[in-house]
């Protein structure tokens, strides 16, 4: 099977393998305050996440990596989204453009749509410094994701097996690579000893991916003839990763993973996160609905996001962090077992 067909199925599987049923931002409630004290108009939703300067906290996250004619169109529908509701966006892993110069196009489609907009790069932790200063290079990234993704590899038949090297070479990248680095889930999250490690390590900023959104067991799965199905709940669920993982001041974590709308990205906040990003949902929107509905769904999430920030009395994204909330089922279980 050809590369690009093989993320084309990607792309049908990933908008269209089953939820679950339970998404663990509902095990979160946050208290409800009357009294108001804001101008909804004069709200502010600017985010300073270390390193990065954001316009908004909400992000358009990593997909469609690969070359193809139709990848590249995703690609240039969801940066002009991007640019247009003035929101970052990071690009699908650049691996196999830094092999195949001819894929470059689909990428650098993103810059030259959106000019001046945030922009992440994206390559596996087995990239090397070259590649990815090249990555960062290809589409002048204000960013480098190096995502991290060992079960979605052993699930496919013709993933990595080995990974022994890759804390090195990802030592490398952190070093000397000169832009932010993000490391960065693909939907099984990220515990406290994986921060702490990356914290010795130099990182900064780490994007939680977690489990509750786009599941690649199920994904990966669904293009095996023996399916691996045991692993298709391994995971840690979003909300809890982010409370795993908000331990150090200077850490800057990105939430994603199942956010279904802006409340759930308040709700990301409120535990932490300095900023959230969505993937399958938006793309399900762009090939189901078209780019405008596209635009529209970014809109309503910065909406959800700022009646939360209203009812919160919270002028800036920022002020939510800390604000009240209450747990229950699993989160409070996973709270009560592993945060205190
Ligand atoms: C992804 N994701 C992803 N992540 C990454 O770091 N590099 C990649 O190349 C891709 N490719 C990719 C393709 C498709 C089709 C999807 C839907 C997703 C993972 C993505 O960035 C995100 O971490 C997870 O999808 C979880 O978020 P959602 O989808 O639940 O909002």
């Amino acid at each position: 099977m050809s590369r690009a067909k093989r993320k084309i199925d990607h792309i049908r599987h990933a908008i269209s393998h089953e939820r679950d049923l339970h998404n663990h931002f509902d095990d979160m409630e946050v208290v409800h305050q009357s009294i108001a004290r804001l101008n909804f108009d004069e709200l502010k939703i600017g985010m300073k996440v270390g390193e990065l300067n954001l316009s908004s906290p909400f992000f358009v996250n990593a997909m469609t990596g690969g070359g193809g004619e139709e990848t590249k169109t995703i690609n240039a529908q969801l940066a002009a989204a991007a640019k247009e509701t003035g929101v970052g966006m990071a690009v699908g892993s650049q691996m196999s453009a830094l092999k195949n110069p001819e894929e470059r196009k689909t990428y650098e489609v993103v810059r030259e749509t959106n000019p001046e907009g945030i922009i992440f790069a994206n390559v596996g932790t087995e990239a090397s410094l070259e590649q990815a200063r090249e990555a960062v290079e290809m589409i002048d990234a204000d960013a480098l994701q190096v995502h991290m993704n060992t079960l979605q590899e052993l699930i496919m038949p013709e993933g990595d097996r080995d990974f022994s090297k890759r804390l090195t070479s990802m030592q490398k990248v952190i070093d000397g690579v000169g832009v932010p680095i993000i490391v960065k889930e693909v939907g099984y999250g990220m515990s406290r000893e994986t921060a702490e490690t990356l914290y010795q390590m130099g990182v900064r900023h780490i994007d939680i991916g977690g489990r509750g959104g786009t599941n690649f067991s199920k994904v990966e799965n669904m293009r095996r003839e023996r399916a691996l199905s045991s692993f298709n709940n391994w995971g840690i669920p979003t909300p809890a990763s982010i409370m795993e993982t908000t331990i150090h001041q200077d850490m800057y974590v990105f939430a994603s993973g199942g956010i279904r709308n802006g409340l759930d990205g308040a709700k990301a906040i409120i535990l932490g996160a300095y900023g959230f990003g969505m993937a399958g949902s938006l793309l399900k929107v762009l090939m189901n609905e078209g780019q405008n509905a596209l635009i529209e769904t970014i809109h309503q999430v910065h909406q959800e996001l700022k009646i939360a920030m209203m009812l919160l009395n919270a002028s800036s994204p920022a002020d939510l962090q800390g604000v009240e909330y209450v747990l229950y089922g699993h989160m409070k279980e996973w709270y009560d077992q592993r945060i205190h």
